[in-house]
């Protein structure tokens, strides 16, 4: 898979109002002065979409949301369709993600779901998994993960662009990362889960890491085996960490 072009995605999660939009203008002027080997995505909060997708137009930042909801439309309250995400400029989507696991109960099943509904409305989604503290001290971390997969991959995938994110709930937001042993290891599972729900579809489609990626540690965990890409939250919120990140792929 080394020969796959890395996924550098910012998941700017819920920051950001107008004034941000400078960070991603920095960042697209930066990349058109000296293009990047890898793709670069932002996902800012659903209300940023449009804005950030027109301030960064003809450049080669690509643009995000962070969670759609798995029905096309209806009497959801608050909710935001992921063709609505496709419209106000979105190509990717991520989906599953920690936070969205342990704070609204997603479960493997509803994320299933929302990959359904993303690839309806023509989105790439960045589909999440990794194990908590207690979990990786269990010795389950393979386990978990692989069963992520399993529950949270649809078979429609085959054949579609999409990304796994594996992100230990204990690295994210912490400053602590796994060793690169442990991110080889775990991704090589995931990868193993893929092909067996997928079959070859499954070795296609870039595996990112993410959990406290910042410029300092990036190059390493960047050319671990099977690492394909970050998912980066906070060091994705200013254009001049992001870019030490990118520039590091
Ligand atoms: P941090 O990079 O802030 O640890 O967040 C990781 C993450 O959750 C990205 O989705």
């Amino acid at each position: 898979m080394t020969h796959m072009r890395p996924l550098i995605a910012g998941n700017w999660k819920m920051n950001g109002t107008g004034a941000a939009l400078d960070e991603a203008k920095a960042l697209a002027a930066a990349l058109k002065a000296e293009p990047a080997a890898a793709r670069v995505a932002l996902c800012p909060p659903a209300t940023l979409i449009e804005r950030l997708a027109r301030a960064v137009e003809g450049s080669a930042v690509e643009v995000g949301g962070q969670e759609c909801h798995a029905e096309a439309s209806g009497a959801f309250t608050g909710d935001v369709s992921a063709a609505m995400l496709a419209d106000a400029g979105a190509g990717l989507v991520i989906l599953g993600h920690s936070e969205r696991r342990a704070l609204h109960g997603e479960t493997d099943a509803d994320v299933a779901a929302k990959v359904e509904a993303a690839l309806a409305a023509g989105l790439e989604p960045v589909i999440c998994v990794g194990e908590t503290l207690q979990q990786r001290e269990a010795g389950e971390a393979v386990a978990v993960v692989q069963a992520q997969v399993a529950g949270s991959l649809p078979k429609s995938l085959n054949g579609k662009d999409f990304a796994v994110a594996y992100e230990p709930v204990w690295a994210i937001g912490t400053g602590l990362t796994p060793t690169v042993e442990q991110i080889e290891e775990v991704h090589r599972a995931v990868r193993a889960a893929m092909v067996a729900r997928l079959g070859e579809a499954g070795r296609a489609a870039p595996i990112l890491y993410g959990g406290s990626v910042k410029p300092s540690n990036a190059a390493e965990i960047l050319k671990t085996p099977e690492v394909g890409g970050a998912l980066v939250g906070g060091a994705s919120l200013k254009a001049g960490d992001f870019l030490g990140i990118i520039r590091a792929a």
